[in-house]
């Protein structure tokens, strides 16, 4: 069956970084369905061509050696712009006529693509469900949604009852492009297609989980969009939620969208409700030192570009585990990682000598960029006695496949045309994160919130946020990857 992607807000930057090189990268590793066109809508007026040839700038910019002159050129003859306003009936009837001139009397899967602004994401919906595009006579239709999925839970509930006024929930695709990173699947992998790690993979073995997505940028030009975000909206609603889940949800029955979903909403269930006036002791926030001078941020912000929580979740599985999640800009470097912290050996018979402890074992999923994994454990120094020092396995996706690691939106799109729903998130599912961050953000807001602790960037995020784990007799992991 053909396949037709309309992307709205095709003259943003999401469109000309991550969608449009996607599909071209599809298309040249012969996986994009045939028959497959894409068409733009945005207000900016562009001829076909036009667009198509300022899109051949932007991905030939973005991809570098992988992009060919004469390959894109026979993927853009399927590139389309059809200028338009979110808000105007009249230019999704014309969008409509000219998919149907398109498509005739072909069978089309369509997808919608929301690219936008968040605040356009409801008026958009409103229109294609007045302009009879959401009809499915000629074929199914999907919509895909960006983050952020709102700004709090009732904006969410409200944005998803929009959504459901126009598509049933099987059509709809809420992205969260974590999800499409090859790593983070891979932990299911890891969890559920080994025997070796599901007897330890609890509060038995496991003195806390640490998730920590550390980014050296900093805010920069986004301060329209970061003010009003700050990190627990921009990075912990989604992203380390995710992380979280399939770290510690139970191994579903089948590889598919709701049987996995319905594993990552009983975590999210689980997990034990923070009060407001608790964000003093479980959360640290903190705000990198020249974050008020980047432009567009008023001298006086509050908004926090560091966060770290301690949750708990409440089952069997995870009792007195927490899982301690941490974010930051303007940190070391990049690092997207998870450190499943094991419990020291119960009891050692080899003496410390100076040593006052042994270091635990622990797993570490190295998200990206040296996307791998690594486990440390104790060894005997060769020729010093019984000294012990801790070593480590090291797996690295990149030493054992060739290739280059698939930008996520190429998985991702992929499996929207496919009509495979299980690396979206699902509305009871985008609910339930808000209703664990609204508290958090609340508590942050709130007149006795815990204090803005100032940063210097290229660190690990404020000292305090060191001393609150050493209260909890924990440690950080702060590692920079090595990349080869
Ligand atoms: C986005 C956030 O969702 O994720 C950005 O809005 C952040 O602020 C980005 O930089 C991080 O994504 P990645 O894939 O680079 O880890």
């Amino acid at each position: 069956m053909a396949h037709t992607i309309v992307i709205f807000g095709a003259s943003g930057d999401l469109t000309s970084r991550k969608l449009i090189p996607s599909l071209y990268e599809l298309y040249r590793k012969k996986r994009l369905p045939e028959n497959t066109r894409i068409v733009g809508f945005s207000r900016t007026k562009f001829s076909h061509d036009a667009w198509r040839e300022k899109l051949a700038g932007t991905t030939a910019a973005f991809l570098g050696k992988s992009f060919d002159a004469a390959l894109w050129r026979e993927f853009a003859s399927s590139i389309f712009y059809q200028p338009g306003d979110a808000e105007r009936a009249e230019d999704f009837s014309s969008l409509s006529d000219f998919l149907a001139s398109q498509e005739g009397d072909q069978q089309a899967v369509r997808v919608y693509y929301l690219s936008t602004a968040p605040r356009i994401y409801a008026p958009i919906l409103a229109q294609l469900g007045t302009a009879g595009l959401t009809c499915e006579n000629q074929g199914p239709c999907r919509v895909v949604i960006e983050k952020p999925f709102s700004t709090d839970l009732a904006t969410a509930r409200e944005l998803n009852q929009k959504v459901h006024g126009v598509f049933h929930e099987s059509q709809v695709y809420r992205i969260d492009h974590y999800l499409g990173k090859e790593t983070v699947q891979n932990i299911l992998v890891l969890r559920f297609a080994n025997s070796i790690f599901e007897p330890i993979w609890n509060r038995n073995y496991i003195d806390h989980v640490q998730i920590t997505a550390a980014e050296d940028l900093l805010v920069g030009s986004r301060a329209a969009y970061y003010e009003s975000a700050g990190i627990l909206r921009d990075m912990f609603q989604n992203h380390l939620l995710q992380l979280m889940t399939f770290t510690a949800m139970e191994a579903p029955a089948r590889f598919e969208a709701d049987t996995i979903r319905d594993e990552k909403v009983k975590v999210l269930r689980s997990v034990r409700a923070m009060k407001p006036e608790e964000t003093i002791s479980e959360t640290i926030r903190g705000q990198y030192r020249k974050y008020r001078d980047e432009p567009g941020v008023p001298p006086d912000s509050e908004t926090a570009t560091f966060g770290a929580i301690r949750l708990h979740i409440d089952n069997w599985r995870w009792q007195g585990v927490p899982f301690l999640l941490r974010s930051g800009k303007g940190m070391s470097c990049r690092t997207t990682q998870i450190v499943v912290q094991f419990r020291p050996a119960p009891h050692m018979m080899f003496d410390s000598g100076a040593q006052t402890s042994f270091e635990a074992n622990r797993l570490i999923i190295q998200v990206q960029p040296a996307e791998g994994i690594q486990l440390h454990f104790q060894t005997k120094v060769p020729d010093a006695g019984m000294k012990l020092r801790l070593t480590d396995l090291n797996f690295n996706f990149r030493d054992r496949f060739t290739g280059a690691m698939p930008e996520a939106y190429q998985r991702l799109l992929l499996d929207v045309m496919h009509g495979d729903a299980s690396l979206f998130s699902r509305a009871d599912e985008v609910e339930l994160a808000w209703t664990i961050i609204d508290p958090i953000q609340h508590g942050w807001e709130h007149p006795s919130k815990p204090p803005l602790a100032l940063y210097e960037a290229g660190g690990w995020g404020p000292p305090g946020a060191v001393e609150w784990m050493c209260r909890q007799h924990r440690e950080w992991f702060d590692s920079c990857p090595v990349l080869k």
